[in-house]
Protein backbone atom coordinates (compact mmCIF):
# COMPACT_ATOMS: atom_id res chain seq x y z
CA UNK A 1 0.00 0.00 0.00
CA UNK A 2 2.43 2.48 -1.16
CA UNK A 3 0.37 5.84 -1.27
CA UNK A 4 -0.28 5.49 2.31
CA UNK A 5 2.93 5.60 3.70
CA UNK A 6 3.41 8.51 1.27
CA UNK A 7 7.02 8.09 0.52
CA UNK A 8 6.69 7.51 -3.13
CA UNK A 9 3.94 7.76 -5.78
CA UNK A 10 2.25 4.73 -6.67
CA UNK A 11 3.08 3.10 -9.97
CA UNK A 12 0.09 4.00 -12.70
CA UNK A 13 -0.24 3.44 -16.20
CA UNK A 14 -0.37 6.89 -18.83
CA UNK A 15 -3.08 7.57 -20.02
CA UNK A 16 -5.52 4.34 -19.95
CA UNK A 17 -8.64 4.85 -17.67
CA UNK A 18 -9.42 2.47 -14.86
CA UNK A 19 -9.80 2.71 -11.33
CA UNK A 20 -6.77 1.20 -9.14
CA UNK A 21 -8.03 -0.65 -6.59
CA UNK A 22 -11.39 -2.30 -4.27
CA UNK A 23 -10.89 0.71 -2.02
CA UNK A 24 -13.89 -0.29 0.67
CA UNK A 25 -16.81 -2.59 1.09
CA UNK A 26 -20.14 -2.14 2.98
CA UNK A 27 -21.95 -5.16 3.80
CA UNK A 28 -25.54 -5.41 5.70
CA UNK A 29 -25.83 -8.03 8.28
CA UNK A 30 -28.85 -8.83 10.76
CA UNK A 31 -26.69 -9.11 13.48
CA UNK A 32 -23.48 -6.79 13.57
CA UNK A 33 -22.51 -8.38 16.74
CA UNK A 34 -21.53 -11.70 15.11
CA UNK A 35 -19.46 -10.00 12.61
CA UNK A 36 -17.61 -8.49 15.08
CA UNK A 37 -16.65 -11.45 16.49
CA UNK A 38 -15.90 -13.14 13.10
CA UNK A 39 -13.90 -10.55 11.36
CA UNK A 40 -12.12 -9.75 15.05
CA UNK A 41 -11.08 -13.65 15.61
CA UNK A 42 -10.31 -13.45 11.51
CA UNK A 43 -7.46 -11.02 12.63
CA UNK A 44 -9.05 -8.15 11.56
CA UNK A 45 -9.24 -4.74 13.84
CA UNK A 46 -13.26 -4.59 14.39
CA UNK A 47 -14.24 -1.76 15.82
CA UNK A 48 -17.88 -0.96 17.03
CA UNK A 49 -18.83 2.51 16.17
CA UNK A 50 -22.38 3.62 17.36
CA UNK A 51 -24.57 0.49 15.18
CA UNK A 52 -21.99 -0.25 12.71
CA UNK A 53 -18.76 -2.13 12.63
CA UNK A 54 -15.59 -0.69 11.01
CA UNK A 55 -12.96 -3.34 9.81
CA UNK A 56 -9.15 -2.17 9.33
CA UNK A 57 -6.11 -4.05 9.14
CA UNK A 58 -4.39 -4.20 12.82
CA UNK A 59 -0.79 -2.79 11.37
CA UNK A 60 -1.72 0.52 9.08
CA UNK A 61 -5.01 0.89 10.60
CA UNK A 62 -6.67 1.06 6.96
CA UNK A 63 -10.47 0.67 6.96
CA UNK A 64 -11.08 -1.45 4.55
CA UNK A 65 -14.89 -2.32 5.00
CA UNK A 66 -17.81 -1.63 7.13
CA UNK A 67 -20.79 -3.92 8.69
CA UNK A 68 -24.61 -1.99 9.10
CA UNK A 69 -27.67 -2.97 10.02
CA UNK A 70 -29.67 -4.85 7.68
CA UNK A 71 -32.03 -7.11 6.80
CA UNK A 72 -30.15 -9.96 5.23
CA UNK A 73 -26.67 -10.38 4.79
CA UNK A 74 -26.06 -8.31 1.10
CA UNK A 75 -23.49 -6.34 -0.30
CA UNK A 76 -24.93 -2.69 0.15
CA UNK A 77 -21.93 -0.85 -2.08
CA UNK A 78 -18.75 -1.24 -3.31
CA UNK A 79 -16.40 1.71 -3.44
CA UNK A 80 -13.33 1.55 -6.29
CA UNK A 81 -10.03 3.92 -5.96
CA UNK A 82 -9.03 5.88 -8.75
CA UNK A 83 -6.26 8.67 -9.25
CA UNK A 84 -7.65 12.38 -8.15
CA UNK A 85 -6.90 13.84 -12.22
CA UNK A 86 -9.26 10.65 -13.50
CA UNK A 87 -12.35 10.98 -11.32
CA UNK A 88 -13.97 14.10 -14.09
CA UNK A 89 -12.61 11.45 -16.86
CA UNK A 90 -14.81 8.86 -15.18
CA UNK A 91 -17.77 10.98 -15.01
CA UNK A 92 -17.80 11.57 -18.41
CA UNK A 93 -17.22 8.22 -19.15
CA UNK A 94 -19.26 6.30 -17.19
CA UNK A 95 -22.12 8.22 -18.35
CA UNK A 96 -20.84 7.69 -22.13
CA UNK A 97 -21.49 3.99 -20.98
CA UNK A 98 -25.36 4.36 -20.73
CA UNK A 99 -24.69 4.10 -16.97
CA UNK A 100 -27.31 6.94 -15.08
CA UNK A 101 -25.22 8.25 -12.03
CA UNK A 102 -27.12 8.18 -8.52
CA UNK A 103 -27.46 10.47 -5.63
CA UNK A 104 -25.15 9.16 -2.85
CA UNK A 105 -27.30 6.33 -0.34
CA UNK A 106 -27.92 7.90 2.31
CA UNK A 107 -25.60 7.85 5.68
CA UNK A 108 -22.47 7.80 2.72
CA UNK A 109 -22.25 11.38 1.12
CA UNK A 110 -19.45 11.84 -0.97
CA UNK A 111 -17.86 13.21 -3.95
CA UNK A 112 -17.54 9.99 -6.01
CA UNK A 113 -19.63 8.86 -8.35
CA UNK A 114 -22.49 6.34 -7.87
CA UNK A 115 -23.77 3.77 -9.95
CA UNK A 116 -25.66 0.47 -10.43
CA UNK A 117 -23.51 -2.55 -11.79
CA UNK A 118 -25.04 -4.51 -14.18
CA UNK A 119 -26.82 -6.48 -11.81
CA UNK A 120 -27.82 -3.45 -9.70
CA UNK A 121 -25.09 -3.84 -7.10
CA UNK A 122 -24.17 -0.16 -5.86
CA UNK A 123 -20.72 0.74 -6.99
CA UNK A 124 -18.78 4.21 -6.11
CA UNK A 125 -15.97 5.39 -8.24
CA UNK A 126 -13.66 7.72 -5.39
CA UNK A 127 -10.55 9.40 -5.09
CA UNK A 128 -8.52 7.43 -2.88
CA UNK A 129 -4.97 6.09 -2.30
CA UNK A 130 -3.95 2.59 -4.35
CA UNK A 131 -4.30 -0.09 -1.55
CA UNK A 132 -3.24 -2.41 -4.49
CA UNK A 133 0.89 -3.06 -4.28
CA UNK A 134 2.78 -1.72 -7.04
CA UNK A 135 4.69 -5.43 -7.08
CA UNK A 136 4.41 -8.44 -6.32
CA UNK A 137 3.93 -9.41 -2.74
CA UNK A 138 6.40 -12.17 -1.91
CA UNK A 139 5.92 -15.09 0.13
CA UNK A 140 7.73 -14.70 3.36
CA UNK A 141 9.61 -17.70 4.85
CA UNK A 142 10.51 -17.96 8.08
CA UNK A 143 14.47 -18.38 8.83
CA UNK A 144 15.52 -21.59 10.52
CA UNK A 145 18.38 -22.29 12.05
CA UNK A 146 20.13 -26.01 12.44
CA UNK A 147 19.99 -27.88 16.06
CA UNK A 148 16.88 -26.22 17.53
CA UNK A 149 13.34 -26.35 17.75
CA UNK A 150 11.83 -23.87 15.26
CA UNK A 151 8.15 -24.59 15.58
CA UNK A 152 6.80 -22.79 19.27
CA UNK A 153 4.76 -24.59 21.42
CA UNK A 154 1.19 -24.44 20.03
CA UNK A 155 0.16 -22.38 23.18
CA UNK A 156 2.53 -19.79 21.69
CA UNK A 157 1.37 -19.84 18.71
CA UNK A 158 1.66 -16.43 16.95
CA UNK A 159 -1.81 -14.76 15.16
CA UNK A 160 -2.60 -14.38 11.12
CA UNK A 161 -3.03 -11.03 10.66
CA UNK A 162 -4.12 -10.12 7.25
CA UNK A 163 -1.91 -7.55 5.94
CA UNK A 164 -4.65 -6.02 3.18
CA UNK A 165 -7.45 -7.42 0.92
CA UNK A 166 -6.90 -8.62 -2.42
CA UNK A 167 -10.02 -9.41 -3.94
CA UNK A 168 -13.89 -9.85 -3.46
CA UNK A 169 -15.68 -12.81 -5.31
CA UNK A 170 -19.27 -11.55 -6.27
CA UNK A 171 -21.89 -14.16 -7.46
CA UNK A 172 -23.63 -12.97 -11.22
CA UNK A 173 -26.42 -14.50 -13.13
CA UNK A 174 -24.09 -13.64 -16.01
CA UNK A 175 -20.41 -13.47 -15.83
CA UNK A 176 -19.58 -12.86 -19.09
CA UNK A 177 -21.74 -9.30 -18.73
CA UNK A 178 -20.06 -8.41 -15.64
CA UNK A 179 -16.78 -8.97 -17.60
CA UNK A 180 -18.34 -6.55 -20.32
CA UNK A 181 -19.15 -3.80 -17.51
CA UNK A 182 -16.34 -3.44 -15.30
CA UNK A 183 -14.23 -4.21 -18.43
CA UNK A 184 -16.26 -1.18 -20.05
CA UNK A 185 -17.04 1.11 -17.12
CA UNK A 186 -14.28 0.62 -14.73
CA UNK A 187 -11.63 -0.33 -16.56
CA UNK A 188 -10.53 -3.33 -15.14
CA UNK A 189 -9.76 -6.21 -17.24
CA UNK A 190 -9.89 -9.80 -17.54
CA UNK A 191 -6.99 -11.92 -16.41
CA UNK A 192 -8.79 -15.67 -17.16
CA UNK A 193 -12.19 -17.06 -16.96
CA UNK A 194 -13.67 -20.64 -17.04
CA UNK A 195 -16.39 -20.81 -19.24
CA UNK A 196 -19.63 -18.19 -18.17
CA UNK A 197 -18.76 -20.09 -14.82
CA UNK A 198 -15.89 -17.49 -13.15
CA UNK A 199 -13.97 -14.68 -14.47
CA UNK A 200 -11.12 -12.84 -12.58
CA UNK A 201 -10.21 -9.23 -13.33
CA UNK A 202 -7.23 -7.23 -12.19
CA UNK A 203 -6.70 -3.37 -12.54
CA UNK A 204 -4.66 -2.11 -15.15
CA UNK A 205 -1.85 0.08 -13.13
CA UNK A 206 -0.71 -2.88 -10.94
CA UNK A 207 -2.79 -5.14 -9.03
CA UNK A 208 -2.94 -8.44 -8.29
CA UNK A 209 -4.47 -11.14 -10.37
CA UNK A 210 -7.60 -10.01 -9.60
CA UNK A 211 -9.48 -7.58 -7.17
CA UNK A 212 -12.41 -8.39 -8.43
CA UNK A 213 -13.99 -12.16 -9.38
CA UNK A 214 -17.09 -13.31 -10.37
CA UNK A 215 -18.93 -16.65 -10.14
CA UNK A 216 -21.99 -17.95 -11.65
CA UNK A 217 -25.18 -17.99 -9.71
CA UNK A 218 -29.19 -17.46 -10.12
CA UNK A 219 -28.28 -13.77 -8.40
CA UNK A 220 -26.27 -11.98 -7.29
CA UNK A 221 -24.19 -12.05 -3.45
CA UNK A 222 -20.97 -12.12 -1.96
CA UNK A 223 -18.71 -15.29 -2.53
CA UNK A 224 -15.90 -14.39 -0.56
CA UNK A 225 -13.45 -11.47 0.78
CA UNK A 226 -9.74 -12.64 0.24
CA UNK A 227 -7.15 -10.90 2.71
CA UNK A 228 -3.62 -10.85 1.92
CA UNK A 229 -1.17 -12.92 5.06
CA UNK A 230 2.67 -13.21 4.48
CA UNK A 231 2.82 -16.76 4.68
CA UNK A 232 1.87 -20.48 4.33
CA UNK A 233 2.52 -20.45 8.35
CA UNK A 234 0.10 -18.01 8.38
CA UNK A 235 -2.76 -19.52 6.58
CA UNK A 236 -2.60 -22.59 8.54
CA UNK A 237 -2.52 -20.46 11.89
CA UNK A 238 -5.27 -18.61 10.48
CA UNK A 239 -7.40 -21.54 9.76
CA UNK A 240 -6.54 -23.50 13.16
CA UNK A 241 -7.43 -19.92 15.44
CA UNK A 242 -10.85 -19.78 13.35
CA UNK A 243 -11.17 -23.31 14.07
CA UNK A 244 -10.69 -23.17 17.97
CA UNK A 245 -13.30 -20.03 18.04
CA UNK A 246 -16.04 -22.45 16.26
CA UNK A 247 -15.57 -21.60 12.85
CA UNK A 248 -14.19 -24.52 11.70
CA UNK A 249 -16.22 -25.35 7.93
CA UNK A 250 -14.36 -24.12 5.12
CA UNK A 251 -12.31 -25.18 2.70
CA UNK A 252 -8.36 -25.76 2.60
CA UNK A 253 -5.28 -25.60 2.90
CA UNK A 254 -5.34 -25.76 -1.47
CA UNK A 255 -3.47 -23.87 -3.99
CA UNK A 256 -5.92 -22.23 -6.76
CA UNK A 257 -4.50 -22.35 -10.66
CA UNK A 258 -5.21 -19.65 -11.65
CA UNK A 259 -4.25 -16.69 -9.78
CA UNK A 260 -1.90 -18.98 -8.16
CA UNK A 261 -2.62 -18.22 -4.53
CA UNK A 262 -2.40 -20.44 -1.68
CA UNK A 263 -5.37 -20.82 0.22
CA UNK A 264 -7.82 -21.50 3.22
CA UNK A 265 -11.47 -20.15 3.21
CA UNK A 266 -13.28 -19.74 6.39
CA UNK A 267 -16.99 -19.97 5.81
CA UNK A 268 -18.81 -16.85 8.13
CA UNK A 269 -22.18 -16.73 9.75
CA UNK A 270 -24.34 -16.10 6.80
CA UNK A 271 -22.49 -19.01 4.20
CA UNK A 272 -19.89 -16.69 2.38
CA UNK A 273 -16.86 -16.95 3.39
CA UNK A 274 -13.17 -15.17 4.17
CA UNK A 275 -9.94 -16.19 2.75
CA UNK A 276 -6.54 -16.50 3.97
CA UNK A 277 -4.67 -15.82 0.95
CA UNK A 278 -1.17 -15.62 0.36
CA UNK A 279 1.51 -15.58 -3.08
CA UNK A 280 -0.85 -14.50 -5.66
CA UNK A 281 0.65 -13.36 -9.45
CA UNK A 282 0.97 -10.37 -10.15
CA UNK A 283 -0.18 -7.65 -12.58
CA UNK A 284 2.20 -4.92 -13.40
CA UNK A 285 1.20 -1.87 -14.35
CA UNK A 286 3.62 -1.97 -17.33
CA UNK A 287 2.06 -5.50 -19.69
CA UNK A 288 -0.88 -6.26 -21.16
CA UNK A 289 -1.91 -9.54 -19.79
CA UNK A 290 -3.31 -11.95 -22.17
CA UNK A 291 -6.76 -13.00 -20.49
CA UNK A 292 -7.81 -16.40 -21.17
CA UNK A 293 -10.11 -19.02 -20.99
CA UNK A 294 -9.59 -22.50 -19.42
CA UNK A 295 -10.87 -25.65 -18.64
CA UNK A 296 -12.84 -25.61 -15.13
CA UNK A 297 -11.80 -28.71 -14.29
CA UNK A 298 -8.35 -27.68 -14.70
CA UNK A 299 -8.37 -23.58 -13.62
CA UNK A 300 -9.91 -24.00 -9.52
CA UNK A 301 -7.65 -25.73 -7.71
CA UNK A 302 -4.05 -27.64 -8.48
CA UNK A 303 -4.10 -29.32 -5.11
CA UNK A 304 -5.93 -29.72 -1.87
CA UNK A 305 -9.38 -31.33 -0.21
CA UNK A 306 -12.16 -31.54 -2.52
CA UNK A 307 -14.58 -28.28 -1.57
CA UNK A 308 -17.74 -29.00 0.75
CA UNK A 309 -20.43 -29.62 -1.78
CA UNK A 310 -22.47 -26.07 -1.15
CA UNK A 311 -18.85 -23.78 -1.29
CA UNK A 312 -19.98 -22.58 -4.50
CA UNK A 313 -23.97 -21.71 -3.41
CA UNK A 314 -24.85 -18.52 -2.62
CA UNK A 315 -27.32 -18.52 0.28
CA UNK A 316 -27.89 -14.47 -0.65
CA UNK A 317 -30.31 -16.16 -2.86
CA UNK A 318 -31.85 -18.78 -0.76
CA UNK A 319 -30.77 -22.09 0.99
CA UNK A 320 -28.64 -24.93 -0.74
FE1 LIG B 1 -10.15 -15.79 -3.62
Amino acid sequence: MTAIGGFKPASRRDGALGVHSVGEFVLTVPEVEKAEHFYGAFGLDARANGDQLSLHTAGDGYRWGRVVPGARKAMHHLSFHCWEEDLPRFRTHVESCGVKLLDPPPGFESNGLWFRDMDGTLVEIRVGVKTQPDSRTPMQLAPTETGIRNAPYRRNASRAVPKRLSHILHFTPDVLGAIRFYERVLGLRLSDRSADLVAFLHAIHGSDHHVMAFAKSNAPGLHHLSWDVPSLNDIGLGAMAMADKGYDRGWGFGRHVLGSNYFHYVRDPWGSYCEYSSDMDYVPGTMDWEGREHPPEDGFFLWGPNPPPDFIHNYEAGPA
